[in-house]
């Protein structure tokens, strides 16, 4: 079977510069796999979504490609998740089994979602140790592209360092410091300390830069290229301020002297943030 095989009267909305734009039959497999996750009910098992060649394709080498790379430049933390979770490299994984494999490391479980949710919704989930994940493959064109998050970007950036307790850890906390957020304000200045730091956050290790970032963990060519970026001491002040445009590479990036400083200073940032230590920090 490959995707033009698969039938549905859906056409799933993608912008016009999306890789998968002009394919009807990647338009109709996004929302076949949509209602895949329309159909789960919190406590049940997640639906397995019938993966076709194409996208068990893009997976194998995708992953191959990314887990030689993370040897080189992942942090230690995010290695060590991911041996424990040790993902499947011939297939897409099903959410349910790595889910299952997740729980029994950390407490943390997948919830599947049909795309992007809201933002609070996204992050508040996080405090009930529940990441919420798309199912569907990046299109087949650029395997090492995607515009928005796959099960990629989800499974291999972000799941395996929910499997390492203390990455697994700074994640809950993050969830919390969410749902204390009253103002839109506030969110924004916490979601922008999350995207440098668990989703762009770099590291020195004995030396050299490494990342704990799930958007460059799961970025095959990006990863290859933070080493290069203009780097800037962990501040969470600069990092809550400071606007990124997602459709680049992060010229800039935040660097923690060590994995641990990274912890020690973003435990500290998630543990008590709310509307009036945003209010603090902006004034300081
Ligand atoms: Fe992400």
């Amino acid at each position: 079977m490959t995707l033009s095989d698969v039938i549905d009267v859906d056409v799933f909305d993608l912008p016009a510069d999306h890789p998968g734009f002009a394919d009807d039959a990647y338009r109709r497999r996004r929302a076949a796999i949509a209602e895949v996750a329309a159909r789960f009910r919190p406590g049940e098992p997640i639906p397995d979504v019938t993966y076709v060649e194409e996208e068990d394709a893009v997976w194998r080498t995708v992953s191959a490609e990314l887990t030689r790379k993370h040897e080189r430049l992942a942090c230690a933390a995010y290695l060590d998740g991911a041996r424990r979770l040790s993902l499947r490299a011939d297939r897409v994984p099903q959410l349910q089994e790595v889910s299952e494999r997740l729980s029994s490391l950390t407490g943390f479980r997948i919830e599947p979602v049909g795309g992007l949710v809201p933002t609070r919704v996204f992050y508040g989930a996080l405090a009930d140790r529940v990441f919420l994940a798309t199912q569907y493959v990046r299109h087949h064109s650029v395997p090492f592209y995607t515009p928005e998050p796959d099960v990629i970007h989800e499974v291999i950036g972000h799941c395996n360092a929910l499997a390492h307790p203390e990455l697994a850890e700074l994640y809950r906390l993050a969830g919390e410091a969410s749902r204390r957020c009253r103002t839109d304000e506030a969110l924004e200045f916490f979601s922008r300390v999350f995207w440098f730091s668990l989703e762009f956050g770099v590291a020195w290790e004995r030396g050299e830069l490494r990342t704990y970032g799930a958007g460059l963990l799961s970025s095959y060519a990006e990863i290859e290229k933070f080493r290069e970026a203009e780097l800037r001491p962990l501040d969470v002040v600069t990092m809550g301020t400071m606007s990124y445009d997602i459709t680049h590479y992060q010229p800039m990036l935040f660097a923690a002297t060590s994995f641990d400083a990274a912890v020690d200073a973003l435990a500290d940032f998630f543990a008590r943030y709310d509307d009036s230590a945003w209010q603090q920090l902006r004034v300081s």
